[in-house]
């Protein structure tokens, strides 16, 4: 049988927009005809489309014309704009985290420590509200880009929890790292939020799956969050943090440490960690707490593979683990990081979605389960972790 073929277009062409084209490249179940990229960068997107032989399009709307799938690989505060003109020509919109934000009232004075945050879940609601609108009367899809649920091991978890009837009693997890590279990032306005949105929608989102999974199982009705208690802090931001020059600190006004407490409807609970503080290699791992097992997906680092170097040097041309400050001594390296981290399973299982009408996993209601929490987890933070109710979708 013949493979159908997919007109592609990607839009951002940054940091996410590499890791996205080389996911495309392992897809096996379609023919992924690759015709362009966008951004608002032009030389970016310029050195992007030379690099792969593509074409540098000088619109968002030339390239949709073009194609039957757009992946929005752009900042947070352009993931709406992007998404909803796909869906308004009947296009798919593999959409990358966090499904949408809110970025700030668009004044110079505007500042992530000094505005309610009642705004933020406000307009990050109503974002969302649009999004699923447009999906709605859409013949495209939004397949949301959360590679932990595509992960191995969140998998392998999936598969133990619908064959034995499992109850989570409790997830905990985290995504931590010693900052990231992207200078955006340092701001609200760009990113919508701090480390608590941005890195905490990885393992909250995995937790808020495999609940769906657990209820799906069980009765076909997936188990939602129900409240929210959260922390966030600037550790870095505190005059007295002591820089040795191991982790990032020119954050503008973002947190750079989280923690969200998740009680489910069923009264069960997640706890979620995200921070920027953390060094010695990107630490991402959630541990399920079941009534019949208990797992630990480790992402990233685990132990497939060990290394040791006795000197830094030796490993000059050799890519070892995301964030590691050093390359001397044990590493435990991934062989196959995007793999473990579920980059190339998201993108080929999102193909089969769209050619096939595969069920989707990773969908544009456990996304805005995911954003309805963090903000409401952002309001509960400024009142000191009051406990807060979570709208659902
Ligand atoms: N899943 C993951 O592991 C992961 C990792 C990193 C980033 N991300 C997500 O990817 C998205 C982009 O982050 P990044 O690190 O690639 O950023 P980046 O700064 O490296 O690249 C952003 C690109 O988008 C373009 N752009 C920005 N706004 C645009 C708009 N409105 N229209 C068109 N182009 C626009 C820029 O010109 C640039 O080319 C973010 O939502 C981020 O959360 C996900």
């Amino acid at each position: 049988m013949n493979k159908p073929t997919l007109r592609v277009g990607i839009v951002g062409a940054g940091f996410s927009a590499r890791f996205h084209y080389e996911a495309i490249r392992k897809v096996y179940s379609v023919d992924v005809d690759v015709k362009g990229v966008y951004a608002l960068d032009r030389e970016q997107a310029a050195g992007y489309a030379a690099e792969r032989g593509i074409r540098a399009y000088d619109s968002l709307e030339a390239l949709l014309d073009d194609v039957d799938v757009v992946h929005c690989c752009v900042l947070v505060a352009g993931h709406e704009q992007v998404a909803v003109a796909a869906l308004e020509r009947g296009k798919f919109a593999i959409v990358e985290k966090p499904l949408t934000g809110y970025c700030g009232d668009g004044s110079d004075s505007f500042h992530g420590d000094r505005f309610p945050k009642e705004d933020a879940l406000r307009h990050g609601m109503a974002s969302v509200e649009r999004m699923l609108e447009a999906e709605a009367k859409s013949a495209g899809r939004i397949l949301y880009a959360e590679n932990w649920v595509y992960a191995p091991s969140i998998q392998k978890e999936r598969e133990i929890i619908e064959k034995t009837g499992a109850q989570i009693l409790w997830m905990h997890g985290e995504e931590s790292h010693s900052g990231s590279h992207n200078p955006t990032y340092a701001y609200w306005k760009y990113s919508g939020g701090g480390v608590m949105l941005g890195k905490g929608c990885h393992p909250l989102s995995a937790a808020l799956y495999l609940k769906r999974v657990e209820g799906r199982a069980r009765n076909g009705q997936p188990i939602r969050p129900k409240t929210v208690s959260a922390r966030t802090h600037a550790i870095t931001r505190m005059d007295g943090f002591r820089d040795e020059g191991h982790i990032r600190r020119d954050y503008y006004d973002i947190d750079d440490f989280s923690m969200m407490h998740v009680t489910f409807e069923d009264g069960t609970l997640a706890t979620v960690f995200a921070s920027d503080i953390v060094i010695g290699g990107i630490h991402n791992w959630l541990e399920v707490c079941a009534n019949n097992h208990r797992t630990f997906c480790n992402i990233n680092p685990n132990n497939a593979l060990q290394v040791y170097n006795p000197l830094d040097a030796n490993f000059r041309d050799v890519y070892t683990v995301e964030k590691i400050g050093t390359k001397q001594g044990w590493t435990a390296m991934p062989a196959d990081e995007d793999w473990t981290t579920g980059y190339p399973q998201e993108i080929e299982a999102f193909y089969r979605t769209i050619a096939f009408g595969e069920p989707l996993e990773s969908d544009s209601r456990l996304a805005a389960d995911s954003i309805s929490t963090i903000y409401s987890a952002y309001v509960s933070a400024e009142r000191g972790g009051v406990e807060m109710p979570v709208r659902t979708f």
